[in-house]
């Protein structure tokens, strides 16, 4: 069968055929699985999409492997995505892998006594999770270099602004991608020089501004023009993409639809929850990070409301989360687990291959704007 054609600009700027960017996802937590690895980024890339590596989790010498691994498994453009964060997770002597169980007794006593009585209440083990000292979050600058010597095709910068690495990227031929809840930020980014910018609503998975999706990206284009950008939160069909280039987007950058594919990062447990999810399922809380972000809803949010703790600055806070994560997992009580999803969850019923996800989105869009519109809406000038 012929292919279906959908370009925008985007694809003759990154090389790639249709206008579908797979999110850098990395784990919601210490100890999960990346939402987005090398097998997403492969697939993705692979369907004529552009697959992005969710860097955050990585040790510097497993990005590395990780990039290679995508270069020795498709030709094709891809991306890494890394978190640049402020506020660096240091501490004193942390020089090897140490226990979480041992980095917890350095948070604040209220939060400590909280986490001890949950335990205790709820029956819950110990838990061996080991703590890397040289992740890309707490070494973003290495992280950085290890992109630029591999000429990451394309480098997205999933917190924080990237302007201060655009040079030397570019020098290498590579493009830099920011991600953007709000004009402001949107425009910060592109003075600094970015090449494309994704502009991300309220819907979204993950970190979350407050801003909503259909309010957002007129905004955002209309403020950082001529600078590309991108539609993302809530887009999980061809229904998304065509309403995204109808509004002047150059593509979509989608998170959750790819979580819940064959090829998707997530426990099964996550996806399992994705799929019973509701558009009401999920949660902006500060509970994971520290920073607003969305997540399933589980006895895990009410458990947190209940504690009347205020959240930790990120990333402390992830640690505190970890711990707890961690031993829900551990001590089997599925009802508190969850991870990073959006509202678009609701939208997902079955987990399928992140090559169908992409032939279906194009399909559909492809027949909503040659067929659908044309019949259904009248228009004259
Ligand atoms: C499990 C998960 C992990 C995420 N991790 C990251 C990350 O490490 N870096 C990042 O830039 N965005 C991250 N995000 C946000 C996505 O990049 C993306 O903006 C969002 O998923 C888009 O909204 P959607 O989920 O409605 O498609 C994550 C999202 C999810 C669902």
């Amino acid at each position: 069968m012929k292919r279906a054609v959908l370009r925008t600009k985007l694809c003759d700027m990154l090389g790639i055929e249709y206008p579908i960017i797979s999110a850098g996802m990395g784990p919601t937590l210490i100890g999960e699985p990346n939402g987005a690895p090398v097998e997403l980024v492969v697939a993705v890339s692979e369907a004529g999409g552009l697959g992005v590596l969710g860097g955050a989790g990585f040790s510097i010498d497993e990005l590395q492997q990780a990039i290679r691994e995508i270069k020795a498994q498709t030709g094709k453009p891809f991306g890494v995505d890394l978190l640049l964060p402020k506020n660096l997770m240091t501490f004193e002597g942390f020089n090897e892998p140490i226990p979480l169980m041992t980095l917890i007794e350095q948070l604040p006593q209220p939060y400590l006594d909280w986490f001890h009585k949950v335990k205790a209440e709820m029956n819950l083990p110990d838990i061996d999770l080991m703590v890397k000292p040289n992740t890309t979050v707490m070494l973003p600058n290495e992280a950085i270099r290890i992109c630029i010597e591999e000429r990451v095709p394309l480098f997205c910068a999933g917190l924080g602004n990237p302007g201060f690495m655009v040079k030397e990227a570019h020098a290498q031929g590579m493009k830099v991608l920011g991600i953007s809840g709000n004009t402001k930020n949107a425009q910060r980014m592109a003075e600094s020089g970015v090449d494309l910018l994704v502009a991300q609503g309220y819907e979204a998975g993950g970190h979350t501004g407050r801003i909503g999706t259909m309010a957002l990206l007129p905004q955002v284009i209309d403020s950082v023009a001529p600078i590309p950008v991108l539609a993302a939160g809530g887009i999980g069909d061809g229904r998304g993409l065509a309403a995204a280039l109808a509004m002047g987007c150059v593509g979509v950058w989608v998170g959750t639809r790819f979580l819940a594919t064959v090829e998707g990062g997530a426990m099964d447990l996550c996806k399992k929850r994705i799929l019973e999810s509701t558009d009401e399922d999920t949660r902006v809380s500060k509970l994971y990070t520290g920073k607003t972000s969305r997540a399933n809803y589980t006895r895990f949010h009410d458990l947190w409301d209940a504690s009347g703790l205020e959240a930790l600055p990120f990333p402390i806070q992830v640690l505190l989360c970890s711990v707890m994560l961690g031993s829900f997992v551990k001590g089997n009580k599925p009802d508190y687990i969850s991870g990073f999803a959006g509202q678009i969850s609701g939208l997902i019923h079955t987990v399928i291959s992140a090559h169908q996800v992409v032939e279906e989105m194009v399909t559909e869009a492809v027949e909503i704007l040659t067929e659908k519109l044309p019949q259904t809406v009248t228009v004259k000038k």
